[in-house]
């Protein structure tokens, strides 16, 4: 028993906030945003728009491509960092919008690699035969957690939400998935409060993520090119058979080194990120389903999943649509 994707949905909140609109805020240049990380545009909620919002777009947008309907889907789990609120879980919240009760619904938090950690776990769900129709989503609104006079990150991230629809398979969809973290590196990436945490007036930026850009860098491109030979190995297979490469979309850069590695052009990457900057827990979904819509990414295609995230966190996914 595997299980596979049936459906794919996204949805972008409508706002758009461009480079240039970016040079009024803060000291930066479209010329340096583009050049560094290859983003020209990034969506932004609304003020009265939340995580749930943009998963329940993203949800709906998925069921309907799977063809069912929402009383089918008897497990959620959704992955995100900005959740709308402590608890009730975002998956519990997306229930009553959705008119759903008693199947499980599950918040993972990975930070970009969340949905690829949802993935993962719903996948073992069908497999065991514990869920017959999960609901896995990544939504964000990570824009609510910057600091819009930093220049070093508020270029960086964006909004939205990507969501799928497993279903159990006798042929392999999610082929294997592959999750690593390793919390040495946890103050490369963070935001600094919680809500265990005691505020601590003596500290500054409690507030907003804090980011150690280049050093980021250089642990996403080693570890993200660790888990394709990983993925790879795994499954027997030389890079020459992966038909598409939908990674976490960060920086063009580091999309380009790994589809560099996996010895493939360009045109086989599914690149959002000028339009999308970094929609961390959203940003796989919504390329995945940017390929399938725009008719890119055909069934049988064999695709390569990865991400990477504080914590850090990072993980990959083959699958088979
Ligand atoms: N506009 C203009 N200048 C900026 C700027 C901006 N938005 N942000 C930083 N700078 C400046 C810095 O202050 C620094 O100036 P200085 O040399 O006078 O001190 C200079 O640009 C170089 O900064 P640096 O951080 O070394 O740049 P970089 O080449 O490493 O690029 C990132 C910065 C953030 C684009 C890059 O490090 C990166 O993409 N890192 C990975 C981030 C990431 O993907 N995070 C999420 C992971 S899920």
């Amino acid at each position: 028993m595997y299980s596979k994707i049936v459906g794919t949905g996204s949805y972008l909140p409508e706002k758009i906030l461009t480079n240039a609109d970016l040079e009024k805020l803060v000291d930066t240049n479209d010329e340096w945003i583009r050049s560094r990380t290859g983003i020209e545009r990034r969506h932004v909620v609304a003020d009265n728009e939340t995580t749930c919002d943009l998963a329940e777009h993203a949800a709906r947008r998925a069921m309907s491509a799977a063809g069912i309907n929402a009383d089918e889907v008897d497990l959620i789990i959704i992955g995100t960092t900005t959740p709308d609120q402590l608890f009730p879980n975002v998956g519990c919240l997306l229930q009553q919008r959705l008119g759903i009760g008693g199947p499980p619904a599950i918040q993972i938090e990975a930070a970009c690699s969340s949905f690829i950690y949802a993935l993962s776990i719903a996948d073992k769900f069908i497999r065991l035969g514990d869920a017959k129709c999960a609901l896995v989503i990544g939504a964000e609104c990570l824009t609510r957690l910057i600091d819009w006079s930093d220049r070093s990150t508020c270029v960086l991230f964006g909004d939205g939400a990507g969501a799928v629809i497993l279903k159990p398979s006798a042929q392999p969809g999610i082929i294997s998935t592959h999750l690593h973290a390793d919390g040495k590196y946890s103050d490369l990436l963070y935001y600094p409060t919680g809500p265990s945490k005691k505020f601590n007036p003596t500290v500054a930026c409690q507030t907003a993520i804090q980011m150690k850009g280049s050093e980021v860098f250089k642990v996403a491109v080693t570890k993200l090119g660790g888990i394709v030979d990983e993925t790879l190995a795994a499954n027997n297979l030389d890079k020459s058979a992966i038909d598409w490469l939908v990674p976490h979309q960060a920086n063009m850069r580091i999309i380009q080194a790994i589809a560099k590695k996996l010895e493939l052009p360009m045109e086989r990457v599914i690149v959002t990120v000028h339009n999308q900057g970094n929609t961390s827990a959203a940003s796989v979904p919504l390329a995945l389903d940017t390929g399938v819509r725009d008719g890119r990414i055909k069934p049988g295609s064999l695709i390569l999943l990865e991400a990477f995230g504080g914590g850090f966190t990072w993980g990959s996914a083959l699958i088979r649509l």
